[in-house]
């Protein structure tokens, strides 16, 4: 299986370390904060295990100044078990690496938005330059043999590097967005090296079979001298093989039921703060501000469900939990400017003096209250235009400790594969049906809910975040075997 020696490599990194200030902007001392929860608090268990290293981008002002001279740590801070290697960026490299093509050309491409897509030349060989800089942080660290688990589209390019550097390293990279289909796929001008770059792996992950399916039809039509095995999963290419499989990620549900069940004062403080009835319905949303996500035509659901159903002004809220994200990308912004802008409309339009329809906050929650969040809300509202899975309608369902929330989820979520049975669909491009499909919600008798909820808490719970490692690890052991029998 996976040895000692596994280095990860992911863009965001577990612990961050930062400067913190007094009121005159002065430095006073260094606080440790878990940037992203999700994927990097999930891997950061296995790290602990496997006592491996994990290179990430240190993005912390603080980050270099309690590194050693090779810009390593040790982590946790209190408690430390692996080792965290920084790769310091400079900002051109942020910007061109980052904020450009990673998230202005891969990210709307594989989410299959071709409009928002900016392919420039600076930015692309940027991308190539902090994939090249990772690959050597790669290589430093990994044991002829080792192990490299990539992650995401970050990088594209960095396992074909290390590949050409550590033949015998075993290379995997789990990719967490959709892939596009081949005439989406065909408006990048660096498809070729794209495809290439992902084929040094040996294993090759995605959510869903058929976002691995598109890749292979990819590689078909745009790689030059690849062969593609349909029936094994496997792609031949310049002597290597690359095995495609599917994995879909989940949360850690145990943990999840804990918190919800712990729940202390949150809930009741939370209300409060908001002005929010005992008594009133609540819907949530959680999400990043992108624009993938739909939270445009949530709201406009919203609003038809106001419009068509007066009765329920006064005794039903939506609450809005908004985290700021990739901030200095214009779309990004204005997608912000749009959402603030809706959500002051319908506030203006349908609320009184003792109540308000929509409750945004950008606050930031710790886990446990975020459970608590998800567990007293009535119904969940998951409406992504297209999202590689989504783990906010896992977390929503784990936190159901009582079995008597609804789940609206869009049929664009990859989630929807796994909990659409379950679910309310939601479409997020008829916010009209979206506004029935609430009131069907409300209007769902107490058995089917729990039934439905119970149903949809089993499918999350079996396809939690353990077994999900356990697949992927098993999957790269029997692949690794395979290899090294081949002749
Ligand atoms: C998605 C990506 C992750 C990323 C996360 C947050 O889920 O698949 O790789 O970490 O978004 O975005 P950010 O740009 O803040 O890392």
């Amino acid at each position: 299986g996976v040895g000692e020696d596994l280095v990860l490599v992911s863009n965001r990194q577990p612990y961050r370390h930062r400067y913190e200030r007094d009121d005159g902007g002065d430095r006073e001392e260094i606080a440790v904060d878990c940037p992203t929860g999700g994927l990097t608090a999930g891997l950061d268990p296995v790290m602990q295990r496997l006592d491996g290293t994990w290179v990430a981008w240190g993005d912390g002002d603080a980050d270099f100044a309690v590194a050693d001279e090779d810009d390593r740590v040790t982590v946790p801070p209190e408690d430390p078990e692996y080792t965290l290697q920084r790769v310091s960026l400079s900002e051109s490299q942020v910007r061109g690496y980052y904020d450009g093509y990673a998230n202005q050309a891969l990210w709307p491409l594989c989410h299959t938005d071709t409009c928002r897509v900016r392919f420039e030349a600076e930015h692309w060989e940027r991308y190539r330059e902090v994939n090249e800089r990772f690959a050597d942080a790669v290589v430093d660290h990994a044991e002829s043999g080792g192990t490299v688990w990539f992650q995401d589209y970050h990088f594209a390019l960095a396992p074909r590097l290390v590949r050409a550097r550590e033949p015998d390293a075993f290379l995997m990279q789990f990719y967490h967005i959709p892939w596009p289909a081949p005439d989406v796929f065909a408006i990048c001008p660096q498809r070729s090296a794209l495809l290439e770059g992902l084929l040094g792996n040996d294993l090759l992950g995605f959510h869903l079979p058929r976002y691995g399916a598109r890749f292979m039809e990819c590689v078909d039509e745009h790689l030059d001298g690849a062969t593609v095995d349909w029936t094994g999963g496997e792609v031949h290419y310049d002597g290597g093989v690359t095995t495609v499989r599917a994995f879909p990620l989940g949360v850690d549900a145990d943990e999840i039921r804990q918190h919800a069940e712990d729940d202390g004062v949150f809930w009741t403080r939370f209300r409060h703060a908001h002005g929010i009835d005992e008594d009133v319905t609540v819907a949530l949303g959680v999400d990043r501000l992108d624009y993938t996500k739909g939270i445009p035509p949530r709201l406009e659901m919203l609003e038809h469900l106001f419009e068509r159903r007066p009765d329920l002004r006064g005794e039903f809220t939506y609450v809005q939990k908004a985290s700021e994200t990739r901030e200095r990308i214009p779309a990004y912004q204005e997608l912000r400017a749009e959402v603030e802008d809706a959500v002051d409309r319908l506030n203006e339009r349908y609320g009184t003096d003792d109540w308000q329809p929509v409750v945004y906050t950008t606050e930031m929650f710790d886990y446990p209250d975020l459970c608590s969040l998800y567990r007293h809300s009535d119904l969940g509202l998951v409406s992504p235009l297209r999202d590689g899975m989504n783990l906010v309608a896992k977390e929503y369902v784990a936190a159901q400790v009582e079995d008597d929330g609804v789940l609206l989820l869009s049929r664009l979520a990859g989630a929807y594969e796994e909990l659409g049975e379950g679910a309310v669909e939601l479409d997020p491009y008829d916010p009209v049906a979206g506004a029935e499909a609430i009131e069907r919600a409300l209007a769902m008798d107490e058995w089917e809910r729990r039934s439905r909820m119970r149903a949809l808490r089993h499918r999350v719970h079996d396809g939690d975040l353990a077994h999900w490692l356990d697949d992927v690890l098993e999957t790269a052991g029997t692949v690794r075997e395979t290899r090294r029998e081949a002749p």
